[in-house]
């Protein structure tokens, strides 16, 4: 092959990936550049719906359970309260706080339940806030861990020291353990399958064992994301009568056990 050929042949061997990444770089680049930039305006566009919003919260008493929460952290120390954020999981730290508080207000004689534990981000809270208690009643987590997320889970629970401080695992499935539960319930944190189906067998395995004026968080039963979880909640909101709901806090309703 002449001389000339062989460098023109180099040259595109390895000119041309080069110029063609350069390209997609440049190409991807733009495509980023807009799509921040479209998320940039979108978020400039949404700002005032979100300020209204925001300030209508202010003045909503639905939202009271949610300012008294902001007060939960201000009873945990500095070292524990760092921990507990630090824990990876799906829930925000405003409906931690929430789900806490609602642990201080349940009533006594019964256990604090779990359905979805994932990583123990909130499993950690639950755990905080139950030893806040005079009672200081058991913390029953149940979740499969299919999800492969039982040594994380793992993680959080010898980190935390939660074992030693109150917390009962159950590796299984909702479902499956509702059938056989018979404890009585202080406060129900439902976060586990989000199919409709499931959410029913929870509701209707669980809910019976909760205990006069105890309490129940349903997440990811309001706000428009999950139909099947707020479909399965209304219709037993419904049809049950021996419940009220207390508030319904962005994506988490809130209910007492009245009857
Ligand atoms: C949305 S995540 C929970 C997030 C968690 N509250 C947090 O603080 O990050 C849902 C969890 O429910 C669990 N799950 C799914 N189906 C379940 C079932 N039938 N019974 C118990 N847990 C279930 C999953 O394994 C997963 O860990």
């Amino acid at each position: 092959m002449p001389h000339g050929l062989d460098r023109l042949s180099l040259g595109r061997t390895l000119g041309v990936p080069w110029i063609t990444v350069g390209i997609n770089a440049v190409l991807v680049g733009t495509m980023t550049n807009t799509r921040s930039a479209r998320r940039i305006a979108q978020n400039i566009a949404r700002l005032p719906i979100r300020t209204a919003c925001s300030i209508a919260r202010r003045f909503d008493s639905n939202y009271d359970l949610e300012r008294q929460a902001k007060a939960l952290p201000e009873r945990i120390g500095a070292q524990r309260l760092a921990q507990l954020r630090a824990i990876p999981g799906c829930c925000s730290e405003r409906e931690c706080r929430l789900v806490a508080h609602l642990v201080t207000m349940a009533p006594s004689g019964g256990e604090i339940v779990e359905i979805g534990a994932f990583k123990g981000r909130v499993t950690g809270w639950l755990i905080e806030a139950a030893q806040m208690r005079p009672d200081r009643p058991v913390v029953a987590s149940v979740d499969p861990h299919g999800w492969g997320t039982r040594a994380d889970f793992e993680k959080t629970v010898a980190d935390l020291g939660l074992a030693e401080r109150g917390l009962r695992v159950h590796y299984a499935d909702s479902r499956e353990l509702g059938r056989t539960w018979s404890k009585p319930i202080i406060f129900l944190w439902i976060d586990g399958s989000h199919e409709y189906d499931d959410v029913r067998q929870d509701i209707d395995n669980f809910t019976p064992h909760v205990v006069r004026e105890g309490l129940i968080a349903f997440d990811d039963s309001a706000g428009g994301t999950f139909p099947d979880v707020e479909r399965a909640v209304a219709e037993w909101e419904a049809a049950s009568g021996a419940y009220k709901r207390i508030a319904t806090l962005r994506n988490v309703s809130v209910f007492r056990r009245i009857a």
